[in-house]
C-alpha cells in the first residue's frame, strides 16, 4: 500500500507531468499555427506558387489530353537557390494546379536548369515502342563540380522523355545531346517544331547572343545560326530563349518572334525580357527593319515591370496561329531569394495570351493580356459604363467592404487629356500604400513601391519608380488591373503596355482610389470583377 502523502506525491507529479505535456502540445500547437499563418499569409489567391522551398523559372510546358502541365525549377530542400529538381503541376483551367511529385531529379551529371518540353506526336524520336506518345524534354545539365574546378564547359543539354503523358520521366542514356563549345554560360533549350521547313528547331542561350539549332529526331542537334551580339539590351547575360512562329493580328502574315530574357540589364534594372520580330528562313532569323539595329536602350519589352523574368511559351496548345500561351516567374534576381515569404519562394504570374500586331508605322508589338480562361473565374461585382469625376476629393474605385482587394480583376478607359496625370494608390489602415498610373507630360506609365510595406529586405526593390514608354496612341488607354495579395499586372491598351510587381503590405490592401491633376474626366466602361477558385 502506497502510503497516502506518497500517493499524493505521485498525484502532484502526474499534474505536473501532464501539465508540462499538455503545455508543449499548446507551445508547439502555437508554434505550428505560427508557422501556418506565417506560411500563408503571402501565399497569393490565384498565382502558382510551390506547395513548399524554393522555385524560380517556369520549365517544359506543353498541353497535352486537356492538360496544361507546368514544370518550374526548383530546390525542395530550402528556400534560396540549390541544386535544382524539375517541380511539375498540371492545370485544366489554367488557375486551379494539381500539385505533382518532382519530375526530373539532379544526378552525377549535374543539376537540372531550364528547359522546355514537347509532345512528339509522330515518335519521330523513336522513343515510342508500344504506340505511346512520347513527350521529350530539353534541359540543361549543370555541373556545379565541373564549375568550382574551374572548367568553361560546365553546361550541356540533355534530353529525357516520358512515355505516361509526364507523369514519371526517363534520362537518355546518350546524354549530353549537345556538349559544351568552351561557352560558360550555355543554356536554356526551348523546342519548337518547325511545321514550314518540317524540323525540329531550338533556340539557346549562349551568354550574349542565341544560337539556333535544328534536328529530325530531337536527339541529333545540328548549329545552324545564331543572332544578336550586336542586337538589343546587353547588360548581363542571355537566359531563357523561346522562338516561334505567330500570325499578325487581322492579316495573313507569319513572323517569328524571338523572345530572349537578360540579367542584369532590364528596362527597370535586374532581370527582365526583351523581345525581337523577324522572319525565319528554316536556318537564320533576321529581324524586321525596325528592328534592324536595336539599340541597347530599346522599348521592346514584354514587360517593363520588375518581376515578370524567364518566362516563355507553352508547346502544342489547340490556340489559333495568332496566339500563345505564356507565363512567367513572377520575380527578380536582385532580390528574389530575399522576400519575405516563409516556407516558399516565388510565384508566376497569371497565363496571358501573346499576340503581334503591326503598326501604322510597320512597328511590330508583342502584346500580352491575361488568358481568356480568366473569364471563366471572374464574377461581376459592380459595372458602370460611364463614371463623371468630379473636382477636388480622390475617387474610390474599390474598397474591401464590397470585394476583396487581393482577388480582384478591374478594367476601366482613361481618356488622353493635355495635362492629364492618373494615380492610383492601393493602400491599407497600416498607411502601406502602392501607387501606379500613368503621365501625359512624359507619356509613360509608373509602379512606385517605396511606401508599399515590407521593402527593406533588399536595397534594390523599391530604391527606384520604375517606367514603362506607352506605345499607343489612342486617346483612350484601357486599364486592367490584376490585384492578388502581394502582386499587381498592369496591362495597358489591350496589353500593348504590361507592368507585372510584387509586393509585401503589412496588412491586407484594403483600398483602390484615382486621382488625377485635372479636375474633370470620364472615366468609361468600369468593371470591377471578384476571382473566385474553386
Ligand atoms: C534564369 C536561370 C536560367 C537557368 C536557371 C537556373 O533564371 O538563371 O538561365 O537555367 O535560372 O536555375
Amino acid at each position: 500500500m502506497l502510503s497516502i502523502q506518497f500517493r499524493n506525491v505521485i498525484i502532484i507529479l502526474l499534474i505536473i507531468n501532464f501539465n508540462v505535456v499538455y503545455s508543449q502540445q499548446l507551445g508547439s500547437d502555437v508554434a505550428l499555427n505560427t508557422t501556418i499563418n506565417e506560411e500563408s499569409r503571402y501565399r497569393p489567391n490565384f498565382h502558382f506558387t510551390p506547395l513548399k522551398s524554393w522555385m524560380n523559372d517556369p520549365n517544359g510546358m506543353y498541353f497535352y489530353k486537356g492538360k496544361y502541365h507546368l514544370f518550374f525549377q526548383h530546390y525542395p530542400e530550402g528556400n534560396t537557390w540549390g541544386p535544382m529538381h524539375w517541380g511539375h503541376a498540371v492545370t485544366k483551367d489554367l488557375y486551379n494546379w494539381e500539385h505533382k511529385p518532382i519530375a526530373i531529379y539532379p544526378d552525377e551529371k549535374g543539376f537540372i536548369f531550364s528547359g522546355s518540353a514537347v509532345v512528339d506526336s509522330e515518335n519521330t524520336s523513336g522513343f515510342a515502342k508500344n504506340g505511346e506518345v512520347p513527350i521529350i524534354a530539353m534541359f540543361t545539365y549543370h555541373d556545379a563540380d565541373a564549375e568550382k574546378e574551374g572548367l568553361e564547359t560546365f553546361q550541356s543539354q540533355a534530353i529525357a522523355y516520358s512515355l505516361d503523358e509526364g507523369e514519371t520521366w526517363v534520362k537518355y542514356k546518350n546524354n549530353p545531346v549537345i556538349n559544351n563549345p568552351g561557352i560558360r554560360d550555355f543554356r536554356d533549350p526551348k523546342i519548337q517544331w518547325d511545321n514550314i521547313h518540317h524540323q525540329w528547331i531550338m533556340v539557346l542561350s549562349a551568354k550574349n547572343k542565341t544560337l539556333f539549332y535544328s534536328s529530325k529526331n530531337l536527339k541529333d542537334w545540328k548549329l545552324v545560326s545564331e543572332f544578336g551580339k550586336e542586337a538589343g539590351a546587353h547588360g548581363g547575360v542571355w537566359e531563357c530563349p523561346d522562338f516561334f512562329p505567330i500570325r499578325v493580328e487581322g492579316s495573313k502574315e507569319t513572323k517569328w518572334v524571338l523572345i530572349q530574357s537578360l540579367n542584369p540589364g532590364a528596362f527597370n534594372s535586374g532581370s527582365g525580357t526583351q523581345y525581337f520580330v523577324g522572319d525565319f528562313d528554316g536556318k537564320k532569323f533576321t529581324p524586321v527593319a525596325s528592328q534592324k539595329e536595336l539599340p541597347e536602350n530599346h522599348s521592346y519589352w514584354l514587360d517593363f515591370g520588375k518581376d515578370n523574368y524567364a518566362g516563355v511559351t507553352w508547346s502544342n496548345t489547340n490556340l489559333p496561329e495568332n496566339k500563345r500561351l505564356f507565363i512567367g516567374w513572377m520575380s527578380n534576381w536582385q532580390y528574389a531569394e530575399k522576400v519575405p515569404t516563409r516556407g516558399w519562394r516565388s510565384s508566376m504570374t497569371i497565363p496571358r495570351e501573346l499576340s503581334l500586331v503591326k503598326k501604322s508605322d510597320n512597328t511590330y508589338r508583342l502584346f500580352s493580356e491575361p488568358a481568356k480562361q480568366i473569364d471563366g473565374i471572374s464574377k461581376l461585382i459592380y459595372s458602370k459604363i460611364t463614371i463623371n469625376k468630379s473636382p477636388g476629393s480622390k475617387m474610390v474605385l474599390a474598397n474591401s467592404t464590397e470585394v476583396e482587394m487581393d482577388k480582384l480583376r478591374l478594367k476601366l478607359q482613361l481618356p488622353v487629356l493635355e495635362k492629364a496625370n492618373y494615380t492610383f494608390n492601393l493602400s491599407n489602415e497600416k498607411g502601406d500604400s502602392l501607387k501606379f498610373g500613368y503621365s501625359f507630360h512624359e507619356n509613360r506609365f509608373f509602379i512606385d513601391r517605396s511606401d508599399s510595406g515590407k521593402i527593406d529586405f533588399s536595397e534594390s526593390f523599391a530604391e527606384n519608380i520604375s517606367f514603362a514608354p506607352r506605345s499607343a496612341s489612342d486617346n483612350l488607354i484601357e486599364v486592367e488591373i490584376l490585384l492578388d495579395k502581394t502582386s499587381i499586372e498592369l496591362f495597358y491598351d489591350n496589353g500593348e503596355t504590361v507592368m507585372t510587381e510584387i509586393f509585401f503590405p503589412n496588412s491586407s490592401m484594403s483600398k483602390l482610389d484615382l486621382s488625377s491633376s485635372i479636375n474633370h474626366f470620364k472615366i468609361k466602361d468600369f468593371k470591377i470583377y471578384e476571382l473566385q477558385l474553386n
